[in-house]
């Protein structure tokens, strides 16, 4: 491999080049990045009406001591559902007493000397003595409890107490519980844990796997979620911002589970500050996988998408920018890219629907970026847009391959926004080396080709491991642990690259179809020294004894110390798991002679 390490041969990569995608799938925010505790929290699964869908709240006490059911009376217009439950025993009630639990998102996970938030709302013609307990997911042994008494609940009144664990359980319920005959309401029963990540609801552990891959910008809320098998279901973002209790939740009839929309659009702009990530809001353009609003009736989503990017950038004194302020964030929100729908090119309408879209917003924010569905990589759009959006999913060899990509792909137009890659099928399981292998080449084209990708980023980002919709998946996780695929580990291999400056370099070995290589030159930001990092992709099953010359530059000035970091394992189709999470982890250890020329093995697979 020669390296031309002089200055004609530098290209600068984009800033922003390689982020992150965050869909709402496989339950990555309600039940995962998103920290509230109660599954269900409104009794709102089945819907707006009554009867609803408790689950997975469920009874403690058989039938002939307490019922449960549904009806219209919550405090919350926009969430009418409460939960009515009917005690019928009194001193006779088993020791405890009778009524329902919840075990959060398959199990919660309650950490000895951590402190929990609970707030709920409660009504009752008679006084209430409710105990509220965390337990093992039995309901036997006690890990937090408080009391509610009360005298007057005659109207909704809303509780709020601290529940200190005493004992650690990863599978955790929450129970509510009385033994006084009479009816008990409740409604947006809530608990989070106190230690999310600055305090804004975020499950810190996979918080801070996210932010360890220093995404430049996030990409969200999907995907198929933003667009819904029918536009009913699709993700509205108006419904998800105000208080939490407020927010109506939804059914994501594309992955096929309900939620309450803790994590909403004002979460999303907040996650993606938290990250130092520039927001990517893909809105719905009107289309679902089933239907497409003709544009004569588009105009109301129009307004929505201006209403959404308000609610973002608006002052805190514009209709919805006051809606944002008032829930905490005054200043505006940096959004700069928005995407006009997804996976959507091709479906009846689009083109025209778009071009209302991007006229509205170019007028009403000239400096937004927006982002087509059309792949524009070898012919161009038939109409403007900022950047085009690609996404690739297939075989370890077709992604790998697909470093060439960009090869030939136009200059001038519109850039590429590589917003959803990886490797699925057999080559992948649930995470493979494999599967990164393909992937690693193929970004390494996309580096190469930063002069016509703009951003790209892996799908999909996270996978609660109890409802797999979709693998493989870059973080898997459960109620208290988390790790991450080998495709996790091999996006670490690029965090450098946002900025950094591109050299030339030119396989010139004979085996170089199986092998992919780039060479960057990077500031550190924390020594401030310069270094020269060389990646190589050996996706074949030999290894490889390979030279790396570094022309161009005064020998003299190339310090001789360097490491190198490798990824690979024994069997190309290992994956890490709860019990070997970091079998598949890049190992970095010293190069023995760093400096204008090295030789380097290669190892098969890696
Ligand atoms: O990443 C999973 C899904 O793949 C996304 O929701 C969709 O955009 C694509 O089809």
């Amino acid at each position: 491999l020669v390296v031309n390490a002089s200055k004609d041969s530098i290209r600068k990569i984009p800033e922003t080049l390689f982020g992150v995608f965050f869909e709402e799938i496989n339950h990555a925010g309600a039940g995962g990045l998103w920290a509230e505790l109660v599954n269900n929290r409104g009794f709102e699964a089945g819907g707006q009406h009554s009867p609803s869908l408790i689950d997975p709240w469920s009874l403690i006490g058989d039938d002939l001591l307490v019922r449960v059911s549904t009806d219209l009376s919550s405090p919350f217009k926009r969430n009418p559902v409460a939960l009515r439950m009917e005690v019928l025993c009194d001193k006779d009630c088993p020791a405890g007493g009778v009524g329902i639990f919840n075990p959060g998102y398959w199990g919660m996970n309650i950490e000895q000397g951590k402190t929990y938030n609970l707030v709920l709302y409660v009504r009752s013609p008679e006084s209430v003595n409710v105990s509220v307990s965390l337990t093992d997911s039995i309901g036997v042994q006690s890990l937090a409890s408080t009391s509610i008494i009360a005298t007057d609940v005659s109207n909704w009144t809303k509780v709020v107490a601290k529940l200190e664990a005493t004992a650690t359980n990863k599978n955790a319920r929450l129970q509510l519980q009385t033994n006084k005959k009479g009816v008990i309401w409740f409604d947006q029963v809530s608990l989070m844990p106190t230690d999310t990540y600055k305090g804004h609801g975020f499950r810190n552990d996979l918080f801070k796997m996210v932010q360890d891959l220093e995404p430049a910008f996030i990409r969200f809320p999907g995907g198929c979620f933003v667009e819904g098998e029918f536009l009913k279901n699709a993700f509205r973002w108006k419904e998800t911002v105000g208080p939490w209790e407020e927010r109506p939740g939804h059914y994501g009839d594309v992955w096929f589970y309900w939620t309450d929309d803790g994590l909403g659009h004002y979460e999303f702009f907040q996650l993606a500050e938290d990250l130092g990530a520039a927001p990517i809001w893909v809105f719905n353009n009107g289309v679902s996988h089933q239907e497409s609003v003709n544009p004569l009736l588009i105009e109301p989503y129009v307004q929505e998408a201006l209403d959404g990017i308000e609610f973002a950038r608006g002052s805190p004194n514009s209709t919805w920018g006051s809606i944002r302020a008032a829930m905490g964030h005054p200043e505006p929100f940096d959004l700069k890219y928005v995407a006009i729908g997804n996976e959507d090119c091709g479906k009846p309408y689009y083109r025209e629907n778009y071009l209302k879209f991007y006229a509205a917003i170019r007028k009403a924010y000239p400096d937004i970026k927006m982002i087509s569905n059309c792949d524009a990589s070898s012919k161009p759009l038939d109409h403007p847009a900022d950047m085009y959006d690609f996404h690739i999913y297939s075989d370890a060899s077709t992604v790998f391959s697909q470093a060439k990509a960009f090869d030939h792909t136009s200059r001038t137009g519109p850039k590429a926004f590589v917003s959803e890659y990886a490797v699925t099928g057999k080559d992948a399981g649930l995470g493979s080396l494999l599967a990164s292998l393909g992937e690693a080449g193929f970004l390494i084209g996309i580096e190469k080709n930063s002069d016509a990708v703009e951003m790209a980023s892996y799908a999909p980002l996270f996978v609660n491991k109890n409802n797999i919709k979709w693998q493989p998946d870059a973080i898997v996780f459960d109620s208290s642990q988390s790790y991450g695929t080998p495709s996790y580990w091999m996006q670490h291999f690029f965090k450098e690259s946002n900025g950094a400056a591109l050299l030339n370099s030119t396989l010139q070995s004979n085996s170089s179809s199986s092998l992919q290589a780039s060479a960057i030159l990077f500031q550190d930001p924390v020594d401030k020294k310069h270094y020269l990092r060389v990646k190589v992709v050996n996706f074949g099953s030999t290894k490889v004894n390979l030279k790396i010359a570094i022309d161009g530059v005064d020998p003299n000035s190339l310090d001789t110390s360097g490491s190198q970091t490798v990824l690979s394992s024994t069997n190309v189709m290992d994956e890490n798991s709860f019990a070997n999470p970091e079998k598949i982890t890049p190992i970095r250890s010293l190069l023995e002679k760093a400096g204008k020329n090295m030789d380097v093995t290669l190892l098969p697979h890696s």
